[in-house]
């Protein structure tokens, strides 16, 4: 399988981001919990080599709990501040706030040696698309502060969103289209979803995901679909057709319809929490 990928709004968005990260103290980058290696765009730390980091492995509500700790122990061993959060029920956020003012401490410290009391510290949100970063900063800033309008506290120019006599977001999210030349880092990707079924065909997609699920999660596929795991991937998503009645209309069976089945109950969790990729130490 060999694919190219190259989306063409990518120059003016990092143009963007690298004129907002001048104004910010701390970078809270999110990544996917599923994939917290191939959802980081790796621009981002030269980007933001100059500020606090604060890591966030969202989603965590759908990836695999043990995998996820043995992340978060990874970035922090890199240096990151980080934070296990579900942007869509709000877990995780408190942590967050904690972890921004842990970060920026020594800023804290060098303003107040300079006699500057109470300046909140500024943060921008960052991350490819669909990791989260809209649902997360309407959980951070909460209800009240989602809006800010004409309200005191927000600088004109750009907007920011004061969170709290702390904190103080930027209302644009940095974003960054995910990279890769590594064609596994493409594949993990589409697996979640975030790559289109255009650049990479759903049912290629689906045959990549079997011998992973086999591997690492073994029982998944015979629990939910009643296949055999066997080594031909094209022979399970066969009898997922069979076992779930997908026939084309001359009555063969529509892999290509087993493996939407398939990719939408991995992206659903209906296959259980299943994290697809775990740190590797260099
Ligand atoms: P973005 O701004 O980074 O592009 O992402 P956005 O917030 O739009 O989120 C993308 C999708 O991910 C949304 O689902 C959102 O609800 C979901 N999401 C965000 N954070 C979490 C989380 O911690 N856990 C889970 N399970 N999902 C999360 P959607 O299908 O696009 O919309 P909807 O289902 O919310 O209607």
């Amino acid at each position: 399988m060999n694919f190219q990928w190259y989306p063409g709004h990518m120059t003016k968005a990092r143009r963007m981001m690298q004129e907002n990260i001048k104004l910010i103290d701390v970078m809270v980058e999110l990544v996917d919990a599923r994939i917290p290696f191939s959802s980081k765009n790796p621009d981002i730390d030269q980007l933001a080599r100059d500020k606090y980091r604060v890591l966030i492995l969202n989603k965590t509500d759908m990836a695999d709990p043990e995998v996820t700790e043995a992340w978060e122990a990874y970035y922090k061993n890199k240096n990151f501040y980080v934070a296990k959060v579900n942007s869509q029920r709000g877990e995780g956020i408190k942590e967050v706030r904690r972890l921004i003012q842990t970060a920026c401490k020594e800023k804290k410290e060098r303003d107040r040696k300079r006699g500057i009391l109470n300046r909140p510290v500024r943060a921008m949100i960052a991350g490819i698309p669909n990791v989260g970063k809209s649902t997360f900063i309407n959980s951070f800033a909460g209800k009240a502060c989602a809006k800010t309008g004409n309200k005191p506290g927000v600088t004109k120019g750009k907007q920011w969103i004061k969170i709290n006599k702390d904190v103080e977001l930027l209302d644009t999210p940095g974003i960054l289209w995910p990279k890769f030349e590594d064609q596994q880092v493409g594949l993990r990707l589409a697996f979640i979803g975030s790559i289109k079924e255009e650049i990479l065909p759903t049912t290629e997609v689906a045959l990549e995901l079997i011998p992973f699920l086999i591997r690492q999660y073994p029982g998944v596929l015979a629990d939910r679909y009643q296949v055999r795991e066997q080594e031909d991937p094209h022979a399970v998503l066969d009898e997922i057709a069979v076992n779930r009645g997908c026939l084309t209309k001359g009555s063969q069976t529509d892999i290509d319809k087993a493996g939407k089945i398939l990719l939408d109950d991995y992206r659903s969790v209906r296959l259980g929490r299943i994290s697809l990729e775990r740190p590797v130490e260099e």
